[in-house]
C-alpha cells in the first residue's frame, strides 16, 4: 500500500493537440508552474481478494467512465509490474474541483506514484512523468514541482515524451490568483476540445507552430526573471490555443462574459503598472499570476469583478511524493 500527493499545476505556454490518441502524446511541448497549497491524495492497494477495481474519490465511491479510466491506468500499472490483482483507490482532493483547476492532473500524478510503489516498481522521475501522461497530458508535468517543462518527444513509443524540472519557485517567486466564476463547469472535456480543434480548426497547425517558440521565450523570461517578458508569452499562448479553439467547427468556447471582464481587468491592471497576467484553461474561470508583493492587492481588485464568486491564492509548489 502506498499513498502519494500530488498538485495541480497551470500552463503558461499550453498543451492543446495530440500526436497520438492511444499513448496521449503531445502534439507539442508546454510549459507550467506547479502550485502550492492545493493537493490530491491518493492511496493504492493492490489486494488478490478483489474482483473488481474499487475506486473512491472525495469519500464517494465512483462508477463509469470516471473508475474505467482509473482501471485502464491501473492495467498499465499492472502490466508494467506483472501483476494481476486488483485495487483499491481512494483519493482525495483538498480544493474544490469547480475552481477549474485541471485536478487530472494532480490526480494522475499521484495515482502513477501511488500505483507505481505500491506495485513494487522503482520508476524514476522520468518514467513516472511517462507514466502520468498516459492519465492526463497535464499530469506529466505535476510529477515536478516549480517551473515545469512538457517535451513533446519524438519517439513513437513516447519514452522521451515527459515533463522536466526547469527552475523552483523560490528562483522567480510568483502567486496565482484563481480568480473562480458564478458559471461553473458545463465542460467540453480538453481530451474532446482539443481532438475536436485539430479535426477542424483551419488554426490548429498554426497554433501548433506558436508552441516551440513560446517555450524558448518563456524558459529565457524565468531564467531572467522578467515578469513582463513572461506575461506577454503566456497570455500570447492562451489566446493562441483559445483562438485555434474558437475557429474549430463548431467553435469551441469555454469563455463567459465574466472570463472577458477579467482579461479587460487584467490587462487595465498592468496597464496602471501591476504585475498581473492572465491564463484560461478548458473553462470559464481565470488564473492570474502575479508578484507577492501585489497579490493582496491584486486578488482584491478580482474579487470586486462582476460574476467572480470566489479567489483562491495560491504560491509555486513542489514536486509529487510519496508520504506513505
Ligand atoms: O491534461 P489534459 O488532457 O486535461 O489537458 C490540459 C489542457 C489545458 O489545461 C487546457 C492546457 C494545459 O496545458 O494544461
Amino acid at each position: 500500500m502506498t499513498t502519494a500527493i500530488a498538485h495541480p499545476n497551470i500552463a503558461l505556454v499550453k498543451y492543446w493537440g495530440k500526436r497520438d490518441a492511444r499513448l496521449n502524446l503531445p502534439a507539442a511541448g508546454s510549459f507550467s508552474v506547479t502550485l502550492a497549497g492545493m493537493q490530491t491524495r491518493t492511496t493504492v492497494d493492490f489486494d488478490d481478494d478483489l474482483a473488481v477495481d474499487e475506486v473512491s474519490i472525495d469519500g464517494a465511491v465512483v462508477g463509469g467512465r470516471p473508475a474505467q479510466r482509473v482501471s485502464d491506468f491501473l492495467d498499465l500499472v499492472r502490466g508494467a509490474a506483472g501483476l494481476t490483482s486488483r485495487a483499491r483507490v481512494t483519493s482525495a482532493n483538498d480544493f474544490p474541483t469547480a475552481a477549474g483547476l485541471a485536478s487530472s492532473a494532480s490526480g494522475f500524478a499521484a495515482l502513477a506514484m501511488a500505483a507505481s510503489g505500491a506495485a513494487g516498481l522503482d520508476l524514476t522521475p522520468s518514467e513516472l512523468s511517462v507514466l502520468a501522461r498516459r492519465g492526463s497530458g497535464s499530469a506529466a508535468r505535476s510529477i515536478f514541482g516549480g517551473f515545469v517543462e512538457m517535451k513533446a518527444g519524438a519517439r513513437a513509443d513516447g519514452t522521451d515524451a515527459f515533463a522536466v524540472s526547469v527552475a523552483s519557485g523560490e528562483e522567480f517567486p510568483l502567486e496565482c490568483l484563481v480568480a473562480v466564476t458564478v458559471e461553473g463547469p458545463k465542460k467540453v472535456s480538453s481530451t474532446v476540445g482539443m481532438n475536436h480543434t485539430m479535426e477542424s480548426s483551419p488554426y490548429y497547425d498554426e497554433w501548433i507552430a506558436t508552441v516551440e517558440p513560446a517555450i524558448a521565450t518563456a524558459k529565457t523570461a524565468v531564467s531572467e526573471r522578467d515578469f513582463e517578458a513572461l506575461a506577454r508569452v503566456a497570455e500570447a499562448s492562451c489566446l493562441q490555443m483559445h483562438a485555434s479553439a474558437i475557429a474549430a467547427d463548431p467553435g469551441v468556447l469555454y469563455w463567459r462574459g465574466v472570463t472577458v471582464e477579467l482579461i479587460h481587468h487584467v490587462r487595465e491592471l498592468r496597464a496602471d503598472g501591476a504585475n498581473a497576467f492572465f491564463s484560461i484553461d478548458a473553462g470559464p474561470h481565470v488564473k492570474v499570476f502575479t508578484v507577492p508583493s501585489e497579490a493582496e492587492r491584486v486578488a482584491e481588485s478580482l474579487r470586486d469583478v462582476d460574476g467572480v464568486v470566489d479567489v483562491i491564492h495560491a504560491r509555486i509548489g513542489g514536486a509529487a511524493e510519496v508520504v506513505a
